[in-house]
């Protein structure tokens, strides 16, 4: 070729070009029929017999939770290196996961999908480093991250690549977390130390009936413990959305898994340098909320579920609830007001009184870290008597786990407005987002009870030795509540020492919180000396 006058497209005939185009179409061609045999499945035998459990093929599940024709595939023609155990037969181009980019509801996921079909969707190093390697690029593009969980776990075959392959995805799940969200659908086994990728990241996904993690299955547990027991009762979706707490969303159907996952990403900013997308809504800044009168009315004591008060001041009523049945006595999930997203926490007065315990207080506190990693501000709403009484919650360690609560709302930089809507006693009162743990704006309605304890216990230790001289115990017992409630049963004293910043009329509940969170939009305080905080964990 003359260097000095190079051959450039604009200067080739337009026979050359044509004869070009021709030798290039073969090359493409044979692209094309690489792409369309890697991806049209290797084992039709495979693939029926995940359609027989019930279950979508990898493919289907990212046609369903990405936008149409969005998905932009990397590490198609990735394979195993090793040659043991007929491995590069049985494991072809992919290596058991499909890795690439896509949109949700227009905006840029990254996303890989275990394919069972390939050796169970077992990961061996290539198909650990295809995730790492995804890992890596959402890091640099900022962008969310999702795992579709579908596999037997460390490939045997690979030995200790395996293992070095799962480490390298621990590694950065642990260097993403606070940086992207990161979410994990578990939609077939995700069995051994598998199941720490997702106990890593920050939303879990189950789905019912194909959904399982544990760390040894029914056999090892039944050669170890001799306990018998099977795989759902184990670690099936109810046990992980119920009982451990593993699991935020528990799903119906694979359908319904990702149809939640488009709605729990709709809340959330890509990185944590962003903010979450305000959404337009019809519904007035000004609508009463009168409905939250009736706490004015009630006996202190009755249950009511707090989510009807939460949605009561929420945009069209919408709240999208996380752990909705772990731990109900709190509520924490996901709102918005005026269109701006807010996260929010709330004691749940339906289960347990809405008193915290272990189990709350590592709800709450996780997902305020959640929030504050990025930048959703805070609403809580307390009406919680305090911290549940007990020998198995004191030997369960109920002091160190209830301080976390405390922690996570000291450190949290967010805007946190506070809310009491009826009981706020004690150690509770201090925890629940108080003014001098930080909160920005703290209101009362005028049903709230602000105290060091219930009026009940307080007479009795202030009063036990004339209560016990009375000739009618439990008549003095009630007239001397009676007057400590009248006293200090309200919000007044708390408003009259600045711990209240407001009493607020119930009906304008709602446009108050607006008003706040618009007050405190642009709130950003200078990384926290307790940035590197020693949370009692
Ligand atoms: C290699 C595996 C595999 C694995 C499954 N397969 N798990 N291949 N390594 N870990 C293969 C099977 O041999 C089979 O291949 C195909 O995948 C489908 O598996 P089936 O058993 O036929 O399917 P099913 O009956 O649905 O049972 C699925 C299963 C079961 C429950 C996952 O396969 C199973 O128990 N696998 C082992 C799970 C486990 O113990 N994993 C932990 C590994 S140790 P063919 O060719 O017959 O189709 C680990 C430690 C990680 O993960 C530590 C990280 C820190």
């Amino acid at each position: 070729m003359d260097i000095d006058n190079p051959l450039t497209i604009e200067k080739l005939p337009l026979a050359a070009l044509k004869k070009n185009r021709h030798l290039s179409s073969e090359k493409t061609k044979k692209l094309m029929e690489l792409k369309t045999q890697n991806t049209a499945g290797h084992f039709p035998d495979k693939i029926q017999a995940q359609k027989a459990k019930g279950k979508l093929t990898a493919r289907e599940r990212l046609a369903y939770l990405l936008d149409q024709d969005s998905f932009e595939e990397i590490g198609l023609f990735v394979k195993t290196r090793s040659h043991d155990f007929e491995l590069q037969e049985k494991s072809p181009a992919g290596d058991g996961v499909l890795t690439g980019t896509g949109k949700i509801g227009g905006r840029s996921v990254a996303i890989f999908a275990q394919d069972f079909t390939v050796l169970g969707g077992s990961l061996g190093l290539a198909q650990a480093q295809k995730i790492a390697r995804l890992m890596d690029l959402a890091l640099e593009a900022k962008i969310p991250v999702i795992g579709l969980l579908d596999s037997g776990g460390a490939r045997i075959q690979e030995g200790v690549d395996s293992l070095d392959g799962y480490a390298q995805i621990f590694s950065r799940n642990v260097k993403a977390s606070g940086v992207i969200p990161q979410i994990s659908a578990i939609l077939g086994p995700c069995a051994g130390g598998a199941v720490y990728s997702p106990a890593l990241t920050d939303f879990v996904f189950m789905v019912e009936g194909i959904g399982n993690m544990f760390i040894t299955g029914p056999d090892v547990v039944e050669k170890a413990t001799g306990e018998k027991v099977d795989f759902e009762t184990l670690g099936g979706t109810k046990v992980h959305s119920e009982h451990s707490g593993v699991c935020h969303f528990a799903a119906q159907s694979e359908q319904d898994c990702f149809r939640q996952i488009k709605e729990l990403l709709s809340y959330l900013p890509q990185n944590n340098l962003e903010t979450s997308p305000i959404t337009l809504t019809a519904d007035k800044d000004n609508r009463e909320t009168a409905l939250l009168e009736m706490l004015g009315d009630m006996n202190p004591k009755k249950p009511y579920w707090v989510q009807h008060a939460v949605r009561q001041v929420a945009d069209d009523h919408k709240f999208f609830e996380v752990q909705q049945n772990y731990a109900k006595n709190i509520a924490i999930g996901f709102l918005r007001l005026a269109g701006r997203v807010v996260g929010v926490v709330a004691n749940n007065p339906a289960h347990m009184a809405g008193a915290l315990d272990i189990h709350a207080s590592h709800k709450a506190a996780r997902f305020i870290r959640f929030l504050n990693a990025f930048n959703i501000p805070l609403l809580t709403f307390v009406d919680v008597g305090g911290y549940w009484p007990g020998i198995d919650q004191e030997h369960g360690g109920i002091i160190r786990h209830g301080a976390k609560i405390l922690f996570a709302y000291a450190e949290a930089t967010i805007p946190k407005v506070t809310v009491i809507l009826r009981k706020a006693y004690g150690g509770a009162y201090i925890a629940m987002g108080s003014k001098y743990m930080g909160g920005d704006l703290n209101f009362a309605l005028p049903s709230a009870e602000i105290a060091v304890m219930g009026p009940a216990g307080a007479v009795g230790i202030l009063y036990s030795k004339e209560i016990k001289r009375s000739p009618n115990p439990a008549e003095m017992t009630e007239k001397l509540s009676k007057e400590y409630a009248g006293r200090f049963a309200s919000p007044y004293q708390a408003a009259s020492t600045g711990s209240i910043d407001e009493v607020v009329e119930p009906k304008k509940l709602r446009l108050k919180l607006i008003q706040s969170f618009q007050l405190l939009a642009k709130k950003r305080l200078a990384a926290s000396p307790l940035l590197r905080g020693n949370m009692p964990l």
